[in-house]
């Protein structure tokens, strides 16, 4: 049986009058990379900022490990194991590969008293996270994030969440302007999370893309869950895209 890492039940969100959400349950299992498809406003994103805690739902709840928590805010999300990544994330450009592999978190050394950043410490790690990413090519960890590719600063953003252990990594968009070298990079690393014990939620308008990663597709449609359990294996990318528009039900 697969162990519950997430669940979110019956989540709705209101802007205003525009109900983003209604009644969403969606659950993430250990060790699995979930698909999370519909059109344009379905309520992908607003859903999984919900669960970064960027967004704060109207109602509904949130488990972790079968216990109810509160996620008020990115910081909470964090301490549950939950990282996200968005394209052009939460990389501070002016600073270096290290500084932002460590932001917030930075290893600290001297006296309690007096404490400063352990910069060597940081530079060592950060070379060998981007390695572990596969970037091969030898970058040194005090570059700063704007002189980097778009792939490149993904690999940065999932080492991230890689090295502070997160359980459940969410990439929203992730191969949006990516060139096709970069998209086989980010599509690698969810694969390697994977191996490497994470779970993931994976949201790309570009549906090659989800099937090639993903162990179960959950489609949303104007703000409601119509398909909670496609196996892409079983399943054609045409009828996914008919879930999608709402000319199929499943
Ligand atoms: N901050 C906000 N204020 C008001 N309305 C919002 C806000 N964020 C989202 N919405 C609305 O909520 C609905 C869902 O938006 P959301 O961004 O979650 O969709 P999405 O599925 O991620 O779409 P896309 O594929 O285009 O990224 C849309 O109607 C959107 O206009
Ligand atoms: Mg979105």
């Amino acid at each position: 049986m697969a162990t519950e890492l997430v669940r979110m039940e019956n989540i709705n969100k209101f802007f205003g009058r525009v109900q983003a959400l209604e009644n969403v349950n969606f659950t993430v299992y250990e060790n699995e990379i979930v698909g999370l498809l519909g059109d344009n406003g379905a309520g992908k994103s607003t859903l999984i900022k919900i669960l970064s805690g960027a967004v704060l739902q109207s109602s509904g709840k949130i488990y972790i490990h079968g216990k109810e928590v509160d996620i008020d805010n990115t910081t909470d999300a964090i301490n549950h194991g939950i990282e996200t990544i968005y394209q052009d994330s939460a990389l501070v450009t002016q600073l270096s590969i290290a500084r932002n592999l460590f932001l917030g978190r930075e290893p600290l050394k001297g006296p309690s008293f007096l404490q400063w950043m352990d910069q060597d410490k940081m530079n060592v790690e950060a070379s060998r996270l981007m390695r572990e990413v596969g970037i091969t090519k030898n970058i040194p960890p005090t570059t700063p994030i704007s002189a980097l590719s778009g792939g490149e600063r993904q690999a940065v953003a999932i080492a991230r969440a890689m090295f502070f252990d997160s359980d459940l990594i969410i990439l929203d968009e992730p191969t949006n302007n990516l060139g096709v070298e970069e998209t086989q990079g980010v599509l690698r690393f969810v694969r390697s999370a994977r191996d490497s014990g994470h779970s993931c939620i994976f949201i790309a308008h570009n549906i090659h893309h989800v099937f090639e990663v993903v162990d179960r597709i959950v489609v949303l449609r104007r703000g409601e869950v119509v398909a909670d359990d496609i196996d892409p294996k079983q399943t054609t990318v045409h009828e996914v895209e008919e879930v999608i528009t709402g000319m199929r039900v499943m």
